[in-house]
């Protein structure tokens, strides 16, 4: 699949069951409906989904906070992974809110696919946080990327 196969639009409420779907695919601990309500209701916050065909192959959720705008969450159906769609999502949420714009995430240690997705968009690790996730126990790696301008609010 190459990425003129599928779009990028805004996500948007009506989206959330096919959301919630992948989401319980994706992750150990899924978010919540009412965690994807909240960040939806951020005016300034960058929800995007890439769908294919009405098919919702995955979605970005990036909230901007007094420095850097936050992935929070990014998650691509187990069906359509390894062929560009995380990278697309996350391209268009740098054109949405800025390439030179400070951008922070934590990610699981063991999680080595996408940590090496960040690192292929320039994010850098900087640190981690001991015992971040409940299920297990795992520490997160906290990573940046700020090798832009320095951020304008
Ligand atoms: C991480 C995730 C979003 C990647 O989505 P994807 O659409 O498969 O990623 P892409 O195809 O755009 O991959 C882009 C690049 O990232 C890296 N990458 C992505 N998945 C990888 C994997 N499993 N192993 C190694 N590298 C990987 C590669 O460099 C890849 O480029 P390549 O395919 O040309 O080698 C997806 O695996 C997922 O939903 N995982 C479960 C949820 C999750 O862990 N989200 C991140 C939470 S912090």
């Amino acid at each position: 699949m190459s990425e003129h196969e599928f779009t990028i639009r805004r996500l948007n409420h009506t989206d959330l069951p096919r959301v919630i779907a992948i989401e319980r695919r994706a992750f150990p601990s899924p978010w919540s409906l009412g965690m994807f309500v909240l960040e939806l209701s951020k005016p300034s916050g960058v929800c995007l989904t890439a769908m294919r065909d009405g098919e919702m192959l995955g979605y970005v959720i990036c909230a901007r906070y007094d420095e850097a705008y936050h992935v929070m969450n990014i998650a691509v159906d187990p069906d359509h992974r390894r062929r560009g769609v995380a990278r697309a999502l996350l391209d268009a949420v740098l054109d949405a809110a800025g390439h030179q714009t400070p951008y922070t995430l934590e990610v699981r240690v063991s999680n080595a696919g996408a940590i090496a997705l960040y690192e292929s968009f320039g994010f850098r690790s900087v640190g981690t946080r001991r015992r971040y996730y409940a299920d297990n126990g795992e520490d997160a790696l906290i990573m940046w990327r700020a090798d832009g301008e320095p951020w304008e609010a």
